[in-house]
């Protein structure tokens, strides 16, 4: 650890609490959230009735999973106001995702859930190791999108300087960190890489910038990546999770002093596991998909909200608030390969492991007669760029993932700057399968 942690004093007092005294609080706000979702949201009216559960049957936190879940698609066919519990003229802001097919996914925030939402923010950018007084740069695309003005307010909150850039114009992010000197980046973890080879491209070392503290999230990232942009930027690098429909970026982020997984701010949102195929709730420990119910949002409520991400709930560290384990993938990325079950980000920690190659890589998706089968193409590093270390490099990494994952994998490594860059979230996976 490059820096020191808050102070205790520094953070809301709930961060510490006694779980009965966050139990307490959970059950009373969770009423509430259900009585408003049920008074003011037709659906959910209609999905507790089908059920026979009326809000004031929630005696006890564990009741909630006598409720239906929410689904992607219960949004979508909402589209675009219908899940909002309160007036249009109530509603300040409104964000969307854009989904891989179709309609967007709207959301809606009052100003109190704007507020709200900063103050989640602030929290995790203050777990971060971030402080009053930091020179923040903000690398989050603004617009829809909910990573860049979310963090955005959350930062303002906690009384650092924002530096609004939001994604792309690498060549201007390399000049405004050199020229602004920000302590803090928030961006995507993809992102960040390709600010560090226009750093190097400069001919400019990224450790000798000023950040101090990086803050990404977005998109799964693993531990070995971690390591390779502690290294390539001598700076703590701290993981901050959430999604559009429970409110975006500030769900639950890590603490600079433990780094071990995300804190959830149970305070307003009430995380559960399920068995993504029976849906039944599974103990804390035990890994599945995660599933969000809001406790305290007015303009959206979400009743055990199905997120698809993998992960499981763990104590409490640095604070007493539970927390998710690194969220490796989705439910809706794995692929099947020959029956053996593949995340991409299984594949990520491999390639990193190896010196020669580069954090810039993609997977491709294709037939092979009835079966899929896949391709990483992966970019050597500058220093190893030749023929022959790169064909080397790929048949031992082949050799590698074949060994510890048991699937044959074409690798590929390619020339530096061979793989196109993100500018926002990555796109790992292209799917060149012949569609249906
Ligand atoms: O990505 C919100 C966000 C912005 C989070 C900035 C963190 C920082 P959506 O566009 O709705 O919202 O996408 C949500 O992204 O369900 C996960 O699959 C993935 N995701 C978000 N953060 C992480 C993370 C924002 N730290 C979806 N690790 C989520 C892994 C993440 N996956």
């Amino acid at each position: 650890m490059r820096n020191s942690p808050a102070s205790r004093n520094d953070c809301d007092p709930i961060e510490f609490a006694s779980r009965d005294e966050i139990a307490a609080l959970q059950l009373e706000r969770l009423q509430w959230s259900l009585e408003h979702a049920y008074d003011n949201v037709p659906h959910y009216r209609k999905a507790f009735e089908e059920v026979g559960f009326s809000p004031g049957d929630l005696t006890e936190l564990a009741d909630l999973a006598k409720l239906p879940f929410t689904a992607k698609a219960d949004l979508r066919e909402n589209y675009p106001f219908g899940m909002f519990a309160v007036p249009r003229e109530q509603v300040v802001r409104i964000h969307a995702s854009s989904g891989t097919t179709g309609k967007p996914t709207v959301v809606g925030y009052t100003q109190r859930d704007v507020d709200m939402w900063a103050d989640v923010c602030a929290r995790s950018i203050r777990a971060a190791g971030g402080k009053p007084g930091d020179i923040v740069h903000c690398g989050f695309g603004y617009g829809l999108f909910t990573g860049g003005l979310g963090l955005h307010y959350g930062a303002e909150k906690l009384g650092c300087t924002v530096i609004p850039v939001s994604g792309g114009l690498t060549e201007r992010q390399v000049l405004l960190i050199r020229d602004f000197k920000p302590a803090i980046i928030m961006v995507t973890p993809s992102y960040l890489f390709a600010i560090a080879d226009e750093f190097e491209r400069q001919g400019l070392d990224p450790r000798e910038s000023s950040l101090r503290i990086g803050i990404f999230g977005a998109e799964p990232w693993t531990e070995s990546m971690r390591t390779e942009i502690e290294q390539r930027f001598d700076l703590d690098a701290i993981d901050v999770y959430g999604l559009s429909e429970v409110i975006g970026p500030g769900v639950s982020a890590e603490c600079i002093e433990t780094k071990d997984g995300l804190h959830i701010w149970e305070d307003h949102f009430y995380p559960e596991v399920v068995d993504p195929e029976t849906g039944e709730v599974l103990p804390d420990g035990e890994k599945g998909e995660l599933v969000f119910t809001s406790l305290t949002k007015e303009a959206f409520p979400v009743v055990r909200y199905r997120t698809r991400d993998l992960t499981r709930l763990l104590p409490g560290t640095a604070r007493t608030m539970r927390r998710m384990e690194k969220v490796t993938g989705r439910s809706d990325d794995m692929i099947i390969l020959r029956g053996v079950n593949v995340f991409p980000t299984q594949i990520e920690e491999i390639l990193l492991e190896d010196e020669r190659i580069s954090a810039h890589y993609v997977l491709e998706l294709r037939d092979e007669g009835p079966m899929n089968a896949l391709s990483a193409i992966v970019e050597a590093r500058p220093d190893s760029a030749g023929d022959e270390i790169r064909a080397a490099a790929a048949s031992e990494i082949g050799n590698r993932i074949k060994g510890r994952m048991g699937v044959s994998i074409e690798v590929k490594v390619v020339e530096p700057g061979a793989v196109e860059r993100s500018q926002g979230k990555a796109v790992r996976v292209i799917d060149l399968r012949a569609k249906d």
